[in-house]
């Protein structure tokens, strides 16, 4: 039972899918691990610190992945490096499936069972598998974090010698996993937290974080919440309701965290350019969306840009920035998904298993998830 780690290869990825502590715990359930070279160098995980912990050091991906059973990565195998797979093996990754499904026919014509991990369901039992979380909870911490360093005052209140300085005033867009830790992360640098959502369960959890709630109340948004948790897109007329309240809002804020998301869907416009320019100057947005078409219209993915004497944050994969803590995450949810599909030294794959039949996009030659094939 063969198990590869893979180098990433897309642009400003610095994480990876293993850590040494899987690794052990992989070797315990019985895998042979093999790791590509420099596959945690980004991560602050040398060869040898995987090596120490049992794995195997291979030359290249082509060895890496030839006779593997299970592949782990972040981002998954580009198409042309899939034929390089054995065939029946388990990849499993972050598949992007609805912007960049093509290589998901490459996938299935190298036989390759592919697991996307985005469609973990949000149930109990998969939360220690549940890389959207993992993930976003370091983001919405990065991203405070990238606002504090771009607005040029502070964020807590300081109460000095030569004066007052007033506390920043952050709003946050956008109340999910992301959202919530930005909520909280801002609170502990002492800014005044607002918080907006069409989730009316948020109400509670962003109060509880101690930031107040401001939202469009109306007979749709009792229908905003699908029953896996998610935002639904919501009618031209609750979005100019809403587009009025947040402008109200952000004339009044210093920092704007947009997190909000819709999935399988461009993210929504939030803030519109009248928006930017109602903020003060030295006001700072940054747009965890900016990658799904952005919250912001403004925002330009990859780029700090500065509008209207705002600065607009839109780097791409935040949690790559914090490449050390989201790899070791990433690793523990991987290994909570494969774990109770070994039995004994030998790999059992439930298709059965709620968790497996919701995730699993490519199998036997084809692209089986009903999201992809327009069944669902
Ligand atoms: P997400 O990343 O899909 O979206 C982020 C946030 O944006 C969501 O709160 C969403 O309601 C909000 N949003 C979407 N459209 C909006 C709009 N037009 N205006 C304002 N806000 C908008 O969501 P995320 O963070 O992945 O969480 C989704 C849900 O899953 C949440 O209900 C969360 O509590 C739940 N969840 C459940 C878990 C579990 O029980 N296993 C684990 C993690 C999340």
């Amino acid at each position: 039972m063969k198990l590869a780690v893979i180098r990433e290869r897309r642009e400003a990825e610095n994480r990876v899918a293993a850590s040494p502590e899987t690794v052990k715990k992989l070797i315990g359930l019985g895998f042979d691990v093999i790791v590509e070279t420099s596959a945690g160098d980004a991560a602050s995980v040398p060869d040898q610190a995987f090596e120490a912990a049992g794995a195997t050091i291979a030359p290249d991906l082509a060895a890496a992945i030839k006779d593997a059973d299970v592949i782990f990565s972040i981002q998954g195998l580009e198409g042309t490096d899939a034929g390089n797979a054995k065939k029946g093996a388990l990849l499993l990754a972050s598949l992007n499936p609805f912007v960049d499904g093509d290589r998901l026919k490459d996938y299935a014509s190298a036989g390759l069972t592919a697991v996307a991990m985005e469609f973990v369901p949000r149930i109990t039992r998969a939360q220690s598998m549940d890389v959207l979380s993992s993930q976003s909870n370091l983001a919405g911490y990065k991203a405070v974090v990238d606002a504090a360093e771009a607005y040029g005052r502070a964020f807590p209140m300081m109460m000095t010698a030569a004066g007052t300085v007033a506390p920043a005033k952050v709003m946050v867009m956008g109340a999910g996993v992301a959202g919530l830790q930005a909520i909280a992360t801002a609170k502990r640098l002492g800014a005044i937290v607002s918080a907006t959502d069409v989730r009316p369960a948020a109400k509670e959890q962003v109060e509880s974080l101690g930031g107040k709630f401001v939202m469009v109340e109306d007979e749709e948004t009792a229908e905003a919440e699908t029953s896996g948790g998610y935002a639904k897109e919501m009618s031209d007329e609750y979005k100019a309701k809403q587009a009025q309240l947040i402008a109200d809002t952000l004339a009044k804020q210093d920092i704007a965290i947009t997190t909000a998301l819709i999935p399988g869907r461009p993210a929504p416009e939030l803030i519109t350019e009248d928006m930017v320019k109602s903020m003060k100057p030295g006001s700072v947005i940054v747009d965890l969306a900016v990658e799904m078409g952005g919250n912001c219209a403004l925002s330009k993915a990859g780029e700090i840009v500065e509008v209207h004497g705002v600065t607009i944050v839109g780097h791409k994969n935040v949690p790559s920035r914090l490449a050390a803590d989201s790899s070791a995450l990433y690793a523990r949810n991987l290994l909570h998904f494969i774990t109770p599909h070994v039995k004994e030294g030998a790999l059992h794959i439930d298709f059965e298993d709620e968790i497996v039949a919701e995730s699993v996009v490519t199998k036997d030659g084809a692209i089986v998830h009903p999201r992809l094939t327009g069944g669902e």
